[in-house]
């Protein structure tokens, strides 16, 4: 797909794409907002492909994927010998991404000891290897990228505020899938091509399905919808889409219904995943599926239920928002 945003034809995305084309060519910090699987990566392409960056790399570090020493090195590059291991030098994407874009995913699991590190870049636009005294100067153009609440996590002590601001230059909110529904009929035709072309036969989707498809909240947003497709090209030779889905949907719960137990959905919907969002795909799935579980035997109890799951009750506020539970008299729940 050339223009990697064609498919957002909504108004709400029609605001996001003008947006972008104002950002992409000033060349100034850009922080992605929105909910987990709702296509940040995909802006932060359109971003960079539409400025005068776009021939150079695009790069991105995912901040919760490493733990803080090997994400500073991952950032900033190491000398040789500057810590156990570090038996050759190796520039950082800092160095590596020189001319062109670095998008830092999940910016707010950053460690505050590196917040301190990139705000100094951000400001500077020189840093040095860990281990290095040598000063290096680096000319990239940061896009942040988080589904967390950052003002939260500010007043919590856990993210700077001064690079809150430094990285908020222009903020961008990518509205979740039940915000733009008329996207779906484009996105499925668009999913179900591809799988088209990769499993050599057509997935039928009747009025009825379709409108199935409409009516779902999609928590995890594209994605989900990605991946349910997957799920349905796989199963019974994907000529049509299960009743089982078909009926999950309905009851507005696809990954803790019926299906998680009757299709071995941690091997073959991912099969086509890399590693690392397979596994924290999973761990988005299981927790799910643990959290509905006790929500479920405690009606609701939310107190209750962050004991018996021993995490704070704010923790579970923010997952049973992060993973889309509704409770059963349909009310969201408030953050
Ligand atoms: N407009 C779109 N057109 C086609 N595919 C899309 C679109 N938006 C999202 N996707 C697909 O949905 C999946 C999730 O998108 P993406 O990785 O950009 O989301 P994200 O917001 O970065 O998610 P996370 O918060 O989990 O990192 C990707 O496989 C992406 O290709
Ligand atoms: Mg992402």
């Amino acid at each position: 797909m050339s223009d990697p945003l064609e498919l957002c034809t909504s108004p709400e995305m029609q605001s996001v794409r003008n947006l972008i084309a104002k950002v992409a060519r000033a060349d100034v910090t850009v922080l992605l907002r929105g909910e987990s699987g709702v296509g940040k990566e995909i802006v932060a392409r359109a971003i960079h492909d539409s400025s005068a960056r776009a021939q150079k790399p695009l790069l991105k570090v995912n901040c919760t994927a490493l733990p803080g020493e090997l994400l500073e090195s991952e950032l900033f590059g190491h000398e040789k010998g500057a810590f156990t291991g570090a038996y050759r030098e190796k520039p950082g994407k800092f160095e590596v991404a020189r001319g062109g874009t670095l998008l830092l995913d999940e910016i707010g699991e950053m460690p505050l000891r590196l917040q301190a590190k990139l705000l100094h870049i951000l400001q500077d636009g020189e840093f040095a290897r860990v281990g290095g005294e040598r000063i290096i100067q680096t000319d990239v153009r940061v896009i942040a990228a988080t589904n967390r609440d950052l003002e939260a996590a500010i007043r919590a002590g856990q993210f700077r505020e001064d690079l809150y601001y430094r990285i908020n230059v222009i903020e961008i909110r990518i509205p979740p899938l039940r915000e733009r529904r008329e996207e779906i009929p484009a996105l499925i035709r668009h999913f179900l091509e591809r799988s088209k072309e990769e499993n050599g036969h057509s997935i039928d989707i009747p009025a009825a399905t379709l409108r199935a498809f409409m009516d779902y909240s999609w928590p995890g947003n594209v994605r989900e919808l990605e991946n349910l497709l997957k799920r349905i090209a796989v199963l019974d030779n994907g000529h049509q889409v299960p009743p089982e889905i078909v009926a999950s949907l309905a009851s507005g719960s696809v990954l803790s219904g019926p299906l998680t137990g009757t299709v071995p959905t941690t091997v073959i919907p991912h099969a086509v995943m890399g590693l690392k969002d397979i596994a924290r795909q999973a761990a988005r799935d299981a927790e799910r599926v643990a959290i509905a579980e006790v929500l479920d035997r405690v009606h609701w109890n939310r107190a209750k239920a962050a004991r018996l799951l021993q995490i704070s009750y704010k923790a579970l506020l923010y997952k049973i928002v992060d993973c889309g539970l509704v409770s059963p008299d349909k009310e969201l729940i408030p953050a």
